[in-house]
């Protein structure tokens, strides 16, 4: 048989220690299915959505409760899009906890991070996608944040919005962006991602010499456990859609003053409350980009791994961006509960 894509990814064995659900977590892989869970539902919708202010809210709504099975594909396609946040954090919180950003596997921590910045950006457009009264505080706040920015910050807010303020322009550009821009540039790098991962020897773990366990499992066993858990996904991803609809409000007439109730999405409400500190461009861009800058560090300035620690949690040799990670996602978690909080 020639070899191919798949055959890169599953090679005919691997070692047991790089199968283990409670080392991995089954995280990127979860990620990976919940992306394809989520082009499929997008695709389906693209049939009835209407990129207009006027429709847009309208057809969500058609979708919703007049098309058959609407609601089970978008409210899978919107559960789809809140899990990937979470397992994409969980993914990412795995990596940093089990040291396994140690190179070679450096340039493929970049890559992840570049997904991950991709997939909020895609959360983000496809939430603008409703246009209703709900999503006006990111539509104005959100990307009057680019403003701020010195001396590109209006050109780059005009690109952005198609004019001097949100219109029909915006919104057939955020579809453009969401279906097609940020969605190719996503496929582009999980490909590059999942290809890395088997360039760099698989998941990370303690090279033959140091091992001390050499079990090993067929690339048939692997497969099972991958459909076993793709079937556990997708039932939890319908049960989530049968019981627990997707958000839509009314149509947005105006986009005027903003309601006192206006708030980010979630995965935004971090920001939404330093923001509440006073100068929009340090708190909004500058303190978020600092953020990021240090998970992009993480591997580069301080301690490695050691080889011998590899494939287990928390090894002792990268206690310090254990540490540091623990600091930002405290910050993070702390910063959305006051913003849960009314009157914080
Ligand atoms: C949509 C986002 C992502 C997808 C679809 C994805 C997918 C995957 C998959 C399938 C694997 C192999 C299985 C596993 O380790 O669970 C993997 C491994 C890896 N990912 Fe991701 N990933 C994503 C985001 C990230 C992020 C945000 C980071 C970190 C910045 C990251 C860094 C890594 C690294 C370093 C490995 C190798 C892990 C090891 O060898 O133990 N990934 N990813």
């Amino acid at each position: 048989m020639r070899p191919n894509f798949f055959h890169h990814l599953h090679p005919p064995t691997i070692p047991t220690q790089q199968s283990r659900w409670r080392y991995t977590l089954g995280a990127g892989g979860t990620a990976v299915f919940l992306l394809f869970v989520l082009a499929i539902t997008g695709m389906l919708e693209m049939f009835y959505y209407i990129p207009t202010p006027e429709q847009a809210a309208l057809s969500v709504q058609t979708i919703t409760y007049h098309v058959p099975l609407g609601a089970l594909i978008r409210n899978t396609h919107y559960w789809a899009a809140q899990l990937l946040l979470i397992v994409m954090a969980v993914h990412f919180v795995r990596v940093v906890m089990t040291g396994a950003y140690r190179p070679p596997r450096r340039f493929n921590y970049l890559l992840g991070l570049v997904l991950f910045v991709v997939v909020v950006l895609l959360n983000f457009t496809g939430y603008i996608l409703r246009w209703d009264q709900g999503i006006q505080w990111a539509l104005v706040v959100g990307t009057n944040l680019l403003k701020t920015i010195p001396a590109v910050g209006d050109t780059l807010y005009t690109m952005l919005i198609g004019g001097s303020q949100p219109g029909s322009a915006t919104l057939i550009r955020f579809y453009a962006w969401h279906i097609f821009g940020l969605g190719l540039v996503a496929v582009f790098f999980t490909g590059w991602h999942i290809f890395r991962v088997r360039r760099d020897g698989g998941i990370a773990v303690p090279p033959p010499r140091l091992r001390e366990d050499d079990a090993r499992i067929t690339r048939f066993e692997l497969v099972q456990r991958e459909v076993l858990a793709m079937i556990l996904i997708i039932a939890a991803l319908f049960i989530l859609a049968g019981f627990v609809p997707a958000p839509i409000d009314a149509p947005i007439e105006q986009i005027t003053t903003l309601a006192n109730d206006a708030s980010a999405p979630w995965f935004f409400l971090w920001v939404q409350q330093m923001l509440k500190w006073g100068d929009p461009f340090l708190w909004g861009i500058v303190a978020p980009s600092v953020l990021l800058l240090v998970l992009v560090l993480l591997p580069y300035v301080l301690p490695q791994p050691q080889e011998s620690e590899l494939g287990r949690w928390f090894p002792r040799s990268n206690r310090l961006a254990r540490w540091s990670l623990v600091v930002v996602s405290a910050l993070i978690i702390i910063l959305t509960l006051m913003a849960l909080l009314p009157g914080v």
